[in-house]
């Protein structure tokens, strides 16, 4: 069952937002995370029955296999990791084969569970895979459903405890939880489960950065007036000092902190390089403090050995785990900017960074690197100016003469009652099913994209068994609402997000498939969907290219467009706008815009999906520019931000909200889900499990007031009542010969001042 979301295959190296710190945060958080650990041991509410085999394989049975009762298994090589006991399934033949238990009736729908599993595997040929806990819930209508709680790699070594959160809406007629995942022939080991309501986590408190200087750079002798004091070679290079790099600060970092900021020319220089990590480093520990957004800025270059592409990053290495605080690729031997962000939430025991990348023997010259606390706020009145001049307008309204006598000095109000700039929030099925979350959705949004179920593997997870229902009856709900709907995806490029039976397919069957899905999904929903994700992903994978050759990516927009010329055809790709992905830089997504057109394909739209981590204002911004420059819309498809901390994740989604709404080319902005447990990312959600709405929601609210016009005043001598407001809908009252009048009117963009006539 495809779940997946389109960032996760990249989330390996994100990795900052697990832990907590014992000194910024309330101690409840800490006592939820003991808590978890703790289950098994304690958990009277456990809704499972015989949860750690004290009662024998009671309430338990084999899901397609048997399942054992175990003391010790392999002549006592396996023992329970706690109590007396562990069940096995066995005699597996398919990977959903598992251990299984029925809990219909002891699961409460919207409330939030947390899973705790201790499991191990056991075979002949294997020694790790991946396990899975898997709910399985069936409704009324006998639509089915299949929730992936929790997978996690184990191996036949050791006990490995999987944990994971759900929460149903819908109303489950039956469901059953079971463990699933290796390949047939392989056991699954399982010593306990544990199911019971998830802990209320008390909202976090506001992390308050004290004595925070932001702009202030945190890199000692960062210019090389001593020589490289501070500095010290990663690995067996050299380290000396050269002169001749630019004086003036990199872009992004100039964005920050003002025009008039210069470098002192000098650079490091890393010679005798034996392999690709080796470079300048600087311990930074104690100089950096938890929740503040990072910014990293340098020039970077390589010296004349290479042959083709470098790559370059400034790493951090905080307690052994890698942080990308910024990453660019290059061939030539010139000066580039290098940039990114990086926030740390746990205390770590050190942070080390430095430059790394290009291949062994390869010089490399870093020039003054900088990393500095943002000032979020600061940036945002530079915002506010620039939303006021694209997204507003003067409105002059006109009162016809004739009846202009009767109304000068009359009082009149006007109420904004739309904005109409397209914002939306990605739905699956499953959440129609929750009135709150519908509330919340129609209310506040505009605009919606489905999570899964527009996807080619939802719609056609076997070949021609066709699953549209979920699809149409969330478009139903949409249009009832008048909600715009984007349709995605098409295509998607990503291998591991292909549905097997196309896999399989050999180069002339996929072709044919690929035209029967375009036909298919085209033909029945013509007219529908304002815009399609044509081939999701498309700078990440070559699925469809490998094997149909390069044309078949523009052949698809031709294909789609002639099908549904109604719709705006996007391309869409992640890890765009925070300049950490050399794979998906914004120039080559312009690149690849150019040559699809140069192909006849006729892209309409530019998606960056903003699956993004601790965004800062000029790294948006520098890609928003770039990507502006092919004057097709850009859109955020798929925003979300994650902070463990709601109020960190409020300022995330502030800074990328506001640059989206202060940028030209932005035409629309859609969040990828805001309910807590219903998103593919966590700690990103705005509204928790019990339907109140956090921090971080709250700000989003905030902005969506801020970004409504009203005005009241009185009619002047002209006949007019002038005043500026953001694009939308706008209801207004006055008073006219003793009549009550109630009209509404439209203002569309434009430089000018609009207009409105009201004859009276
Ligand atoms: C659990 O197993 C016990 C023992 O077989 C049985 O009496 C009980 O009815 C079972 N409970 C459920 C809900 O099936
Ligand atoms: C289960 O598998 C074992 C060994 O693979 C085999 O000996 C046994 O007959 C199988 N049992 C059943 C019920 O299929
Ligand atoms: C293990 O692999 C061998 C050789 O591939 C095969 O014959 C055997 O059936 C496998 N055993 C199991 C339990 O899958
Ligand atoms: C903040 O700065 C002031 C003045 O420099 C200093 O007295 C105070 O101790 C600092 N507080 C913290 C928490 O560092
Ligand atoms: C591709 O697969 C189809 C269906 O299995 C088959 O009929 C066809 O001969 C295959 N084509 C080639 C070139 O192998
Ligand atoms: C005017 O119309 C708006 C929207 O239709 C409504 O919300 C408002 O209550 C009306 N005002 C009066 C005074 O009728």
């Amino acid at each position: 069952m495809e779940t997946h979301n389109s960032y996760l295959a990249v989330l390996s190296i994100v990795i900052l937002h697990l832990g907590l710190s014992a000194e910024s945060i309330p101690v409840p958080k800490q006592v939820y995370q003991a808590t978890i650990t703790g289950l098994v041991a304690a958990g009277d509410d456990n809704i499972i029955l015989n949860p750690r085999f004290e009662d024998g394989l009671n309430n338990w049975s084999g899901k397609g296999c048997k399942i054992e009762l175990h003391e010790s298994m392999e002549d006592g090589k396996v023992f329970p990791q706690s109590r007396k006991f562990f069940a096995s399934a066995t005699n597996r033949t398919e990977n959903w084969n598992g251990i299984e238990q029925e809990i219909t009736g002891r699961v409460q729908r919207k409330v939030a569970y947390e899973v705790t599993a201790v499991v191990r595997i056991y075979g002949d040929n294997v020694t790790s895979a991946g396990v899975q806990i898997t709910l399985w819930v069936q409704e009324p209508d006998s639509r089915e459903q299949y929730i992936a709680i929790s997978k996690s790699e184990t191996t036949d070594k050791d006990w490995v405890q999987l944990q994971g959160e759900f929460l149903l809406n819908g109303f489950p007629s039956r469901s059953v939880i079971y463990l699933e995942g290796p390949p047939p022939g392989t056991d699954i080991l399982v010593n306990s489960l544990v199911v019971k309501r998830a802990n209320k986590i008390p909202a976090s408190a506001r992390p308050f950065s004290k004595n925070a200087t932001f702009g202030v750079n945190i890199i000692e002798n960062g210019n090389l007036d001593d020589g490289t004091m501070g500095w010290f070679p990663l690995g067996n290079c050299a380290l000396s000092v050269g002169t001749g790099s630019p004086h003036v600060l990199p872009p992004m970092a100039r964005d920050s902190l003002g025009p008039y900021e210069s470098l002192s020319g000098r650079y490091i220089i890393v010679t005798n390089r034996l392999d690709s990590w080796m470079g300048p480093a600087q311990m930074i520990t104690d100089k950096l403090k938890l929740y503040l957004t990072y910014q990293v800025s340098a020039w970077v270059r390589i010296g004349p050995g290479a042959t083709g592409s470098e790559l370059v990053n400034v790493a951090l290495d905080v307690d052994g785990q890698w942080i990308n605080g910024g990453e660019i690729e290059f061939n030539d031997d010139q000066w580039h900017e290098i940039g990114g962000s990086f926030r740390i939430e746990k205390q770590p025991s050190y942070v080390m960074v430095y430059v790394q990348g290009p291949a062994s023997d390869v010089d490399l010259m870093v020039s003054g690197l900088q990393i500095f606390p943002v000032n979020r706020q600061a940036r945002f009145k530079h915002l506010k100016k620039q939303t006021d001049k694209i997204r507003k307008r003067d409105i002059i309204l006109k009162f016809s003469r004739s009846g202009i006598s009767n109304i000068v000095g009359n009082s009149i109000k006007v109420r904004q009652i739309k904005n109409s700039f397209p914002l939306g929030s990605c739905v699956t099925r499953t959440s129609m099913d929750n009135d709150k979350f519908v509330k919340f959705l129609v209310k506040n949004f505009n605009w919606a994209v489905f999570e899964n179920e527009l996807k080619w593997s939802w719609t056609e997870p076997q070949e021609g068994k066709f699953n549209y229902r979920d699809a149409d009856e969330l478009l139903d709900l949409c249009k009832s609402y008048n909600m715009e709907v984007r349709g995605h995806c098409i295509f998607w490029e990503m291998e591991y997000a292909i549905q097997s039976w196309v896999r399989s397919l050999n180069a002339s069957s996929l072709m044919t498939a690929v035209q029967n899905r375009l036909t298919g999904l085209l033909t029945r929903y013509k007219g529908k969907f304002r815009h399609y994700d044509v081939n999701n992903e498309m700078l990440h994978g070559s699925f469809y290219p490998d094997r149909l050759g390069k044309d078949i990516r523009a052949n698809m927009f031709k294909t789609a467009h002639e099908l549904d010329p109604f719709a705006t055809l996007f391309v869409n790709d992640y890890h765009i706008e925070d300049a950490s992905d050399i794979r998906s830089t914004p120039e080559k997504y312009k690149q690849q815009i150019l040559d699809l057109q140069e192909q006849g394909a006729p892209v309409g739209g530019i998606g960056i999906q903003g699956h993004i981590d601790v965004p800062v204002g000029p790294v948006v911004c520098s890609a928003l520019d770039k990507l502006g420059t092919l004057g097709i819309p850009v859109w955020f498809t798929e925003l979300d931000v994650s902070s463990s901390n709601e109020y960190v994740r409020a300022d995330d989604l502030e800074v990328v909200l506001r640059e989206a709404f202060a940028h030209p080319a932005v035409e629309g902005v859609i969040l990828w889900g805001f309910w807590e447990l219903y998103m593919s990312r966590k700690n990103a959600h705005l509204v928790n499990a019990d339907g109140k709405i956090n921090a971080a929601g709250k700000r989003f609210l905030a902005l969506k007031k801020e970004w409504q016009s009203h005005a009241r005043g009185r009619i002047n001598e002209l006949g007019e009542f002038r005043f500026r407001g953001f694009h939308g809908t706008y209801n207004v009252e006055f008073v006219s010969t003793a009549k009550q009048v109630n009209m509404t009117f439209v203002v569309d963009q434009g430089e000018s001042p609009l207009v409105v006539s009201i004859d009276l």
